[in-house]
């Protein structure tokens, strides 16, 4: 049922908060996106992005850096925060670049979280991040597990996932937080694996694999993300849930050498494929511990990894200009 309070989208012209935008808008629901365009990326992608939510009369957009604009009218009239901005990108979170990663991951969400308190705690579901683990010993990863990050990228997401936590023990405020494990499907952004490795079939490029492609991720297709975003945002799941960590995962765990077998038989040719060393930062295996997702929210994926990467195939080919 739609809810009469519109729902705010953080981060809405970027992957995974424009999946989210346009399916609260295909269940009925009023919805305010933000986002300030950062140049991770192409402005174009985003634009092209939030172009089917902008189409629709029950969409607000909202232009605005979560750091400097004034949160409290924009929250007012509000049901709910979706809060999904933020500087992703593991490998390039070293360096200087760091100082984006404190701002767009840490301090947005300290400002997210004071604002929604301040304006009657406001429920808030955080885009967490598997790249809180690290390489940890044991797997599957249990989110009772002590997290030990192994990128500047992955700090900054735990340390965000704290806040949330913190803010519902210390405050009352209701924050779910939804530890991702790597996202895939249409739209994925242009510095992720599966849209480098389809672009590059598409263009008939050299794929180039950092390591030796045995890592393992258990990707996630984009719209069990959302259906995850939808059953934590449920007004009675996120106060009894408060202060929770849940995996949300896809349960098709594969080595990306893999992925590039699947890849050559959807798109029809073999890849070109070249090995690089391993990449700073980057965890060497990810397989997530889906029970408490499963019986706390009712979610499990599924979407089976060859269906979706044909999806992100097909819309790959579908948007060329
Ligand atoms: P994305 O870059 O496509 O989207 C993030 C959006 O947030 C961008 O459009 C950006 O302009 C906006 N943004 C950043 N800082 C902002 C600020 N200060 N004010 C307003 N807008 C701001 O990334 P994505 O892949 O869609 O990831 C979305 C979120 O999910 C991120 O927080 C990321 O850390 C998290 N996450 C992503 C994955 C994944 O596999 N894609 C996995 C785990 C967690
Ligand atoms: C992804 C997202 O980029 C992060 O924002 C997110 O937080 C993280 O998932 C998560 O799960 O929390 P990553 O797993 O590195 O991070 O996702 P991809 O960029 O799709 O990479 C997957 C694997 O492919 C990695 O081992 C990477 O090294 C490899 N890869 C990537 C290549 O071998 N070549 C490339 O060109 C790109």
């Amino acid at each position: 049922m739609a809810l009469k309070k519109y729902v705010i989208v953080t981060g809405a012209a970027g992957f995974i908060g424009s999946h989210l935008c346009d399916r609260l808008l295909a269940d009925g629901h009023k919805v305010v996106g933000v986002d300030c365009f950062t140049d991770y990326y192409d402005r174009r992608i985003k634009e092209a992005n939030l172009a089917p939510a902008i189409a629709n009369h029950r969409f607000q957009f909202v232009e605005a850096d979560l750091l400097a604009a004034n949160l409290a009218p924009l929250l007012d009239g509000a049901g709910l925060i979706y809060h999904i901005a933020g500087q992703p990108g593991v490998r390039g979170s070293w360096g200087h670049q760091f100082d984006l990663y404190t701002r767009n991951n840490i301090l947005a969400t300290q400002r997210v979280l004071e604002a929604a308190l301040a304006c009657g705690r406001l429920p808030v579901v955080y885009a967490a991040s598997s790249s809180a683990y690290g390489n940890l010993s044991t797997m599957p990863l249990h989110e009772d597990m002590a997290p030990a990050p192994v990128s500047p990228y992955g700090v900054t997401k735990l340390a965000a996932e704290h806040l949330c936590r913190l803010y519902a023990e210390v405050h009352d405020l209701p924050t779910i937080a939804l530890r991702l494990f790597t996202v895939y499907g249409p739209r994925q952004r242009p510095d992720m694996a599966f849209q480098r490795f389809l672009t590059a079939q598409r263009r008939d490029q050299e794929i180039t694999i950092y390591g030796d492609g045995t890592q393992t991720r258990d990707f996630t297709y984009v719209g069990d993300v959302v259906r995850a975003f939808l059953l934590a945002g449920a007004a009675s799941q996120v106060r009894s849930s408060a202060g929770m960590v849940f995996n949300v995962a896809g349960g098709s765990r594969v080595t990306v050498n893999d992925v590039l077998a699947q890849i050559g038989h959807i798109t029809g040719h073999r890849p070109h494929v070249r090995y690089l060393p391993a990449q700073p930062g980057d965890v060497r295996d990810t397989w997530a511990d889906t029970v408490r997702a499963e019986a706390v929210l009712g979610f499990s994926a599924s979407m089976p990894l060859a269906d979706g990467l044909a999806e992100q195939w097909r819309h790959i080919v579908g948007n060329e200009v």
